[in-house]
């Protein structure tokens, strides 16, 4: 079986809407498809493997090889009291999500209305309202590049943190290929999350609730990209050390910040660049969200450079104002580099 080498357009492709063309895109949709595509590829050779594109800041050219999984299967297996959830990297997220809440498997909804699919998911560790996709992850499929083969990975194996895993460290090594979830259908929820506490009042609580809810907050603060093109959180929320952020919050009460394994505190990153004056404004044709202003929306025909321009910007304006370094969240991809 050979594989189909094509020119393509990206731009419809990523969520900030970027001008990409590919020069190299090829999709698979079954583990021999992929084993042959790679076993073209030197194991060392760079390629972009692309999901929903709901994470990523793309060039105008792009050179390297560009893989997509097409393949959409999600199989069911009952386990004791749980269910494990085989899903194929290209099913998109959140059609995942829907159809598992409307089993009744919980663990999920807390991640309801993220974009990009279930191959994505695992490689920034996606969270939201508390709940990371690590904390339901039983295992990877991967291709290993360097093993040459297929393998799985358990969740441990993935070494996952905030945003962030084996995945992301390793780009261009794993290609993922399917994910298991285990999911049950009396897991408690998680509703520590402000907009989500007046939720624990409800006894008779589904799953579905917790999902409507969810994707109420997400829309009020969140832009949809297809109306409004943006990858989500453009920055990291920093970490930072107990001594950094004693001396950030005498200096600014009103400081959002999160207590941390370790003596760290997590600051709201979105808050900083709120207070800092940002919210609403524009850098060219970037424009920081009004609602969340971690979110930068492209308003234009905005390109890269422009994308990279406004984060160099804002990253500057906070650390001469808070002395923290803002790092940025989705993967930059260069013209002639892997991931
Ligand atoms: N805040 C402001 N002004 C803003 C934005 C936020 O003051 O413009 C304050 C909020 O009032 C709140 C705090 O900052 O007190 C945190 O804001 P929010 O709850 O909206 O969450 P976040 O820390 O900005 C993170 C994730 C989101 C996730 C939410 C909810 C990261 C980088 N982002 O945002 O994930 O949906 O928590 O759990 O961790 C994403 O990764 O793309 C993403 C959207």
């Amino acid at each position: 079986m050979t594989a189909h080498h094509e020119t393509k357009d990206l731009s419809a492709l990523n969520t900030l809407a970027l001008p990409c063309v590919a020069h190299d895109y090829t999709e698979v949709s079954s583990r021999e498809a992929l084993t042959s595509y790679l076993s073209g590829l030197d194991s060392e050779a760079p390629l972009l493997v692309l999901g929903g594109g709901s994470n990523l800041v793309l060039p105008e050219a792009l050179s390297v090889p560009v893989l997509q999984i097409v393949k959409n299967d999600v199989r069911y297996e009952k386990s004791g009291h749980a269910t494990l959830v085989h899903v194929s990297a290209g099913v998109e997220w959140d059609a995942l999500v829907a159809a598992v809440v409307a089993k009744g498997l919980r663990g999920l909804e807390n991640l309801s209305l993220i974009p990009g699919t279930v191959g994505a998911a695992p490689v920034q560790n996606i969270g939201a309202y508390g709940v990371e996709l690590k904390d339901h992850l039983l295992s990877v499929e991967v291709f290993d590049r360097k093993l040459n083969n297929f393998v799985m990975l358990d969740a441990e194996q993935c070494d996952f943190s905030y945003r962030d895993s084996i995945f992301k460290r390793n780009a261009g090594r794993f290609v993922i290929f399917e994910v298991t979830f285990r999911l049950s259908p009396t897991t408690p929820f998680t509703l520590g999350y402000g907009e989500l506490k007046s939720l624990s009042l409800d006894e008779a609580l589904d799953a579905e609730s917790v999902r409507n809810a969810v994707i109420a907050v997400r829309q009020a603060k969140l832009p949809d990209p297809s109306e409004l093109p943006n990858a989500g959180s453009f920055f990291k929320n920093p970490v930072v050390s107990a001594e950094q952020f004693e001396v950030l919050q005498a200096r600014h009460p009103n400081l959002v910040a999160y207590e941390m394994p370790n003596d760290t505190y997590k600051l709201a990153a979105g808050w900083l660049i709120d207070q800092a004056g940002w919210k609403g404004e524009s850098i060219g044709p970037i424009t920081i969200h009004k609602q969340q202003a971690l979110v930068l929306t492209n308003v234009g025909k905005a390109t890269q450079t422009d994308v990279l321009v406004a984060a160099r910007i804002l990253v500057e304006d906070i650390h001469v104002r808070y002395g923290v370094v803002l790092e940025i969240e989705p993967v930059v991809v260069g013209s002639n580099e892997t991931t």
